[in-house]
């Protein structure tokens, strides 16, 4: 049956409808009035699955959902709900060698394993050279910016902090980290005909960092250095990745750790820029709520979905083992049963219970902590260094039935 909170054809996966906007009003309805919906597939979508899913709107069910994993499986089907027409179906059945797509035990394997180079101490010791680094792209930003003093702010900054953290954090050389943007763009903006991503790109893409990431194994198992990838690949066995593992773990950084964190900052930007009084207060008190409250407003992934291990009921509706159930992250996160205000951006709101990394369950963001030493210190440094800076257009969106992605924001530096 057609949802009656929407108009009729409305498709909460259509990327032409996030390049646009997140749909915040429909998913007010959909909370409201039907909370958990069957979406049929718009026709003509040849994507991976044409059957149709729930959408899954309510904080309360999300939640409920990312902590059930013995009930909403993260295997039999893929994490982002809507693939185009150049992701075939190899490389879905490729995909499901990435943790992200894996249900314990296994997941709960790799999980054990790749968390040693995520913990407190490991994410510390990145602090010191982040801040650095921070620091430094301000500066170049800066110094490159053209002489009526604007430039874009995606490329110049908010792509810079994560991909040297990411290079940092697995090893990779500096000098290799544009090789990193490449490939998690033509793996993540699939839907942005901009890129031209077809099959082929994106399988090549995939493949290159896969090979990219076991010479690096090969190279570390050699000559053992101080870095993830060192500790990951040290001796065979129970306890360690596999080579190819390993660069299936690589990819999965690449993107979920790149286009993320890169998007939260782009927006987090974005909100300060169209809210001069919390920037005001950001460049005052530097609230430790902040970066928090980035993520929530700005959700950069804004769905995921699972499949039905078994027939069940959720949200008064009866869902069939197989079923697909999508996870409106930006919907939960805007839940006024949760949040007072929601639509306010307000960066000492707590606290902040948003599931903009995830709704808690075994997946949780393993790169939470890093993420948000990101976005903390690259704000910190804008304020120290830009503290002026001002919007010179409105934000270029990327085309995407998933990431609520930034691709250009032009700001000028009047300080
Ligand atoms: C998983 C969001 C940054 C690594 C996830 C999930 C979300 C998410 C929504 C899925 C959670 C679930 O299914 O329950 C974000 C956001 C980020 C961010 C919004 C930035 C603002 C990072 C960073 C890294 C990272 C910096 C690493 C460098 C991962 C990994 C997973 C994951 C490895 C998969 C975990 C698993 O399957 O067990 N993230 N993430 N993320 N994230 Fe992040």
């Amino acid at each position: 049956m057609h949802c009656p909170a929407l108009p009729e054809g409305f498709d909460f996966t259509d990327p032409d409808l996030l390049q646009a906007r997140v749909p915040h009003p429909e998913f007010a309805r959909m909370r409201q009035t039907a909370p958990v919906w069957w979406c049929a597939q718009p026709p003509g979508i040849s994507g991976f699955d044409d059957s149709g899913y729930w959408a899954v709107t309510r904080h309360a069910d999300v939640k409920y959902v990312s902590t059930h994993p013995e009930l909403f499986s993260s295997h039999t089907n893929t994490a982002v709900i809507r693939f185009n027409e150049s992701i075939s179906r190899d490389q879905i059945e490729v995909q499901k060698l990435i943790m992200l797509n894996m249900d314990p035990p296994e997941h709960t394997r790799v999980r054990q394993i790749v968390q040693r180079g995520f913990t407190p101490r490991a994410i510390r010791s990145l602090e010191e050279a982040l801040r650095t680094r921070a620091h430094s792209i301000v500066e170049t930003a800066i110094a490159n910016a053209a002489d009526d003093n604007t430039f874009d702010f995606v490329t110049n900054i908010a792509v810079e902090l994560p991909l040297q953290a990411i290079a940092e954090l697995i090893g990779v050389p500096q000098e290799d980290r544009t090789k990193i943007f490449d490939w998690s763009n033509k793996m993540a903006a699939y839907d942005d005909p901009e890129y031209a991503i077809t099959e082929e790109v994106g399988t090549e893409a995939a493949m290159e960092i896969v090979s990219y990431a076991m010479n690096l194994a090969a190279a570390r198992k050699e000559c053992p250095a101080k870095d993830i990838v060192s500790q990951l690949v040290a001796a065979e066995g129970e306890g360690n990745l596999g080579p190819d593992e390993f660069g299936f773990f690589v990819i999965l950084l690449a993107v979920a750790g790149n286009e993320t964190t890169r998007n939260a900052i782009s927006h987090g930007m974005h909100a300060f820029l169209t809210h001069p009084e919390q920037w005001e207060l950001y460049k005052r008190e530097r609230p430790d709520t902040t970066a928090e409250e980035i993520v929530r407003w700005a959700t950069p992934v804004v769905s995921f979905q699972r499949t039905a291990t078994q027939d069940l009921e959720l949200g008064g509706q009866r869902i069939k083992k197989g079923d697909r159930v999508g996870l409106f992250y930006s919907s939960a996160n805007n839940d006024p049963e949760v949040f007072t205000d929601p639509q306010a951006y307000d960066i000492t709101r707590d606290p902040n219970p948003h599931l903009g990394f995830g709704g808690g369950g075994p997946h949780f963001c393993l790169g939470k902590s890093l993420a948000v030493l990101e976005i903390n210190l690259i704000f910190n440094a804008i304020a120290d260094a830009l503290p002026g800076l001002k919007l010179a257009g409105d934000p270029r969106r990327l085309r995407s039935a998933w990431l609520n992605g930034i691709k250009e924001l032009q700001v000028t530096r009047t300080t």
